[in-house]
């Protein structure tokens, strides 16, 4: 989401005669796009602001995103952080008019954190995208409150764009030439306009002439009603990979993170989806080490790890964050040591999986959209990705980004497929 608001962001200070630079060096102005949603990436950020003044003190230092209302705080508190101004991720249509306000003889700095019931940025088109893929927001702001999770209260309520102001985005892109759309949302799928749903939605972006591929992140697992399901396996523009955050396979800690499912409800719906289609990739986000987690209930994670074989996964360590029920009612009990140790666990056992499910895709061909040179070998190699999101590394020859080619996969580490392609299809 950060990404697509970024390019918000760039876009409404092009409108406004603002100008991009290459590299930070070179900017008079730096913003920065925070997320709040683990310690980790709030401490990334304080030591980018140190940097940043170590290389120029004069470089003005502008905070967007989850961080924003918390910088305001800490501004507050310590006029000496040098911060220059403050927009919330609701608030950026007014960053023009906060740079061009901002006094540098005033230490509490320029901001506005408001949140809104409205804001879509329905009415700003993004025109410095980059890359195959177009990111496109249908939702913004999440009303479920997991007592772990500082989102509702960074991002605010939930809130829909219309359909035709979606699918007219979507023609736009389609006309520049994209081929794959990703629709973001907090919670994309508790996506809500009028009498339309998010299945509604995926049809009606699927039938957009030259778009190929959808996908959407990032969903809940209360949002999957059997219509929803039944378009993602049936509709061939509609990727054939779920994102289904589990979060901790425990009905205890389930029931204190506020994730409202059980366990047996979860892999009811796991089954449910595998029998409508039976190779959709699913994958999953979990948390480690919630307050009060014994090692008992840790273990029924590892074991719905075990049992669903997830594509991936990504695993966190609990961090207590800002007014979160979390942190004003459980301690933050279990020991970092603990925490690790539950980690390893967790990361061997995706490892383990991550590596028998791509194993499995030996000897097929699959449909991969060319990204770009390869990370390790760009000298020689292409990368793109297939249905399931997975990269797939192949020779370079004559092709180009953006065009689907089909690549008979002849190889796979845990975290990648490799092989050679066979045809350059059409479309
Ligand atoms: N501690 C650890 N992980 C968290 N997440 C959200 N809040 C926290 C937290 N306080 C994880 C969840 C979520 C993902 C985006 O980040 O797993 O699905
Ligand atoms: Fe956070 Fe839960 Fe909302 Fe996801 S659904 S953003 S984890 S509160």
């Amino acid at each position: 989401m950060n990404v697509y608001d970024t390019e918000i962001v760039k876009t409404v200070l092009a409108d406004n005669k603002y100008k991009l630079t290459e590299e930070a060096e070179d900017a008079d102005i730096v913003l920065l796009n925070t997320c709040s949603v683990r310690e980790n990436a709030n401490r990334k950020v304080f030591n980018r602001i140190s940097h940043l003044k170590h290389q120029s003190k004069d470089v003005q230092i502008g905070i967007l995103g989850c961080m924003a209302t918390n910088f305001r705080k800490q501004l507050l508190e310590n006029p000496k952080l040098p911060i220059d101004f403050i927009a919330g991720p609701d608030s950026y249509k007014r960053l023009p008019q906060l740079i061009q306000e901002m006094d540098p003889t005033d230490t509490s700095g320029n901001f506005d954190v408001t949140l809104s019931e409205f804001e879509t940025y329905s009415d700003v088109y993004p025109t410095h995208r980059t890359g195959v893929n177009a990111w496109i927001a249908v939702m913004r702001g999440c009303d479920n409150f997991c007592t772990f999770c500082v989102v509702p209260y960074t991002r605010g309520r939930e809130r829909s764009r219309s359909p035709e102001n979606i699918v007219e985005e979507v023609h736009k892109l389609a006309d520049e030439g994209f081929r794959q759309v990703t629709l973001l949302g907090q919670n994309v799928n508790s996506y809500k306009f009028e009498e339309h749903d998010f299945a509604h939605l995926l049809e009606q972006v699927s039938a957009v002439p030259g778009i190929e591929r959808i996908r959407f992140t990032s969903p809940h697992p209360k949002d999957f009603p059997r219509n929803l399901l039944e378009v993602i396996s049936s509709n061939d523009k509609v990727c054939k990979q779920i994102h289904l955050p589990l979060q901790a396979g425990n009905d205890r800690v389930l029931e204190m993170m506020n994730r409202t499912y059980t366990r047996k409800e979860y892999m009811e719906l796991v089954d449910e989806i595998r029998t409508l289609y039976p190779n959709m990739a699913l994958s999953t986000d979990i948390i480690v080490g919630f307050p009060t987690e014994t090692a008992e209930e840790f273990n029924e994670t590892a074991e719905i790890m075990e049992e669903v074989e997830y594509d991936s996964a990504f695993i966190f360590k609990y961090s207590e964050r800002p007014q979160t029920i979390a942190k004003r009612k459980f301690p933050d009990d279990v020991a970092e040591e603990e925490k690790t140790r539950r980690i390893v666990q967790l990361n061997e056992i995706q490892k383990r999986n991550s590596y028998k499910r791509n194993l499995a895709h030996i000897g097929e061909t699959q449909e991969v959209l060319l990204e770009k040179e390869s990370t390790k070998k760009s000298d020689q190699e292409y990368q793109g990705r297939n249905d399931a999101n997975k990269i797939v590394i192949f020779p370079k020859g004559g092709y180009l980004s953006g065009q689907f080619l089909n690549v008979k996969i002849t190889d796979a580490t845990p975290h990648v497929l490799r092989g050679e392609v066979v045809e350059v299809l059409g479309k």
